[in-house]
């Protein structure tokens, strides 16, 4: 494959086997994703021009960047982005990008700042993307009196926020945050009513790890219920060596094979517009949690929202929100696509603000123990990433099935609901993927 073919989206859409369509396997009975869509390096670059470009794509959380001055660096698809508080308050989300001759202008994670000096050169960039300063611009031999500077880094035009959520897109006309996130609205306001204050903040470190597979894979799996009993399996008996807890919160709590097996069955799997997979799984004997260590708590919460949305609040939901965010736990997740077949994970812990110190630091050992560098949990699953990329290589087999619950999703306004064993979640990311490949290939 020439470098052009790989780097010119036309050139994919002229090719009738690159039709989006001809990726998925549609009919009554059948639901089946074309290998090629998780490994030909044309079909990557295009995702980044016409599904990272085109969507809302979620770069941070507002207490990351809580006070005038506050930055963090993220992405969108491949494009470094800082997302930054300027000193107004306002937030912007400019391309990392010096406009002088390209180097990133801002190299920290996170962190505070009155100005962006660009380490190359010594440009200076303020807090609002603007180009405060040329260094040595008058000098012999520097700009002349003609020179047309640029107004400043290049601004993402939409930047909108849910709850604390931010998210950016470079395509003007994406439509407005909260009809795109929809039914995923429902994951994040659980999330977060299990706060007093109806308020999340990111404290701790995140936890980064990167795997050797396509994005999509971690997209599909963080909603997928199917999975646990087998890809967890070291786990699960570990738990049922140690009785069936390895901790007091959260996925260590009660986790027999008996009690994992019954959460199969309770609740429901979500395939939503615009991409977003959702698990929900009502917490069961709702008492306990009330008459329990953080009974107080737990009343507050039931004061708040009442008892039958309590019992969703305490309990397992989940959400892919497309293409790269997830919720599960009490963490924000999200993975970035680097090539077709290498993806970085970052796990963000949160705190719920005015919820019990014992309890935020008893979630936060919990998410240690599954989701931690040294736990079980997140390295099974990566390990599985890489694993599915190996098996893709086997290109002889042409399609992945993901049929589960097929005859039982029913549609719901613009979404399916399906059985809590239904590979409806990930059905929702296929939906968004090929609507929008075909969209770009309409342009
Ligand atoms: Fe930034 Fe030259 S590349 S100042
Ligand atoms: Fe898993």
């Amino acid at each position: 494959m020439s470098a052009n073919v790989y780097e010119n989206p036309v050139w994919f859409a002229r090719q009738e086997q690159s039709d989006p369509a001809s990726f998925l396997m549609r009919g009554e009975d059948k639901f089946r994703v074309h290998t090629r869509a998780y490994t030909d390096p044309s079909v990557f670059a295009v995702e980044m021009e016409r599904v990272f470009a085109k969507t809302w794509v979620y770069v941070a959380h507002e207490s990351e960047i809580a006070q005038p001055g506050d930055f963090k660096t993220s992405h969108v698809g491949l494009q470094p982005v800082v997302v930054s508080r300027a000193a107004d308050g306002a937030v912007h989300v400019f391309v990392n990008r010096c406009v002088h001759r390209g180097s990133v202008v801002c190299r920290e994670s996170r962190g505070n700042a009155q100005e962006f000096s660009c380490p190359y050169h010594g440009w200076v960039y303020g807090t609002d993307g603007k180009l405060l300063a040329v260094s040595e611009r008058r000098e012999p031999g520097g700009y002349s009196e003609r020179f047309e500077a640029p107004e400043g880094l290049f601004q993402l035009p939409r930047v909108q926020s849910y709850r604390g959520f931010i998210f950016a897109s470079f395509n003007a006309d994406a439509p407005e945050l909260l009809g795109f996130l929809g039914r995923a609205k429902t994951i994040i306001d659980r999330k977060l009513n299990l706060s007093p204050e109806g308020e999340i903040v990111l404290h701790s470190r995140p936890f980064v790890v990167r795997y050797q597979g396509n994005w999509k894979f971690q997209a599909e799996n963080i909603v997928d219920a199917y999975h646990f009993l087998h890809t967890h399996k070291g786990f699960v008996q570990l738990q049922a060596k140690f009785g069936d807890s390895t901790g007091d919160f959260g996925v260590h709590k009660g986790g027999s094979i008996k009690a994992m097996r019954k959460l199969r069955f309770k609740g429901a799997t979500w395939n939503c517009e615009y991409g977003h997979g959702l698990l929900e799984s009502p917490a069961g004997e709702i008492e306990s949690y009330l008459t329990g260590e953080f009974a107080e708590f737990y009343e507050e919460i039931r004061r708040q929202h009442g008892d039958e949305e309590l019992a969703w609040i305490a309990g397992k939901g989940a959400a892919s929100i497309f293409p790269g965010m997830g919720m599960i736990h009490q963490q924000i997740r999200t993975w970035r696509p680097i090539g077709p077949d290498m993806t970085e994970v970052v796990i963000y812990p949160y705190e719920l603000k005015g919820a019990p110190d014992a309890f935020n630091e008893g979630m936060l050992r919990s998410q240690e123990r599954f989701y931690g560098p040294a736990g079980h949990g997140a390295a099974d699953d990566v390990d599985i990433f890489a694993r599915n990329q190996q098996g893709l290589a086997g290109n002889a087999v042409d399609w992945l099935i993901l049929e589960r619950g097929l005859d039982t999703d029913e549609l719901e306004g613009a979404d399916y609901r399906g059985l809590p064993a239904s590979e409806a979640p990930q059905r929702a990311l296929w939906r968004e993927w090929t609507r929008l490949m075909a969209a770009g290939e309409q342009a």
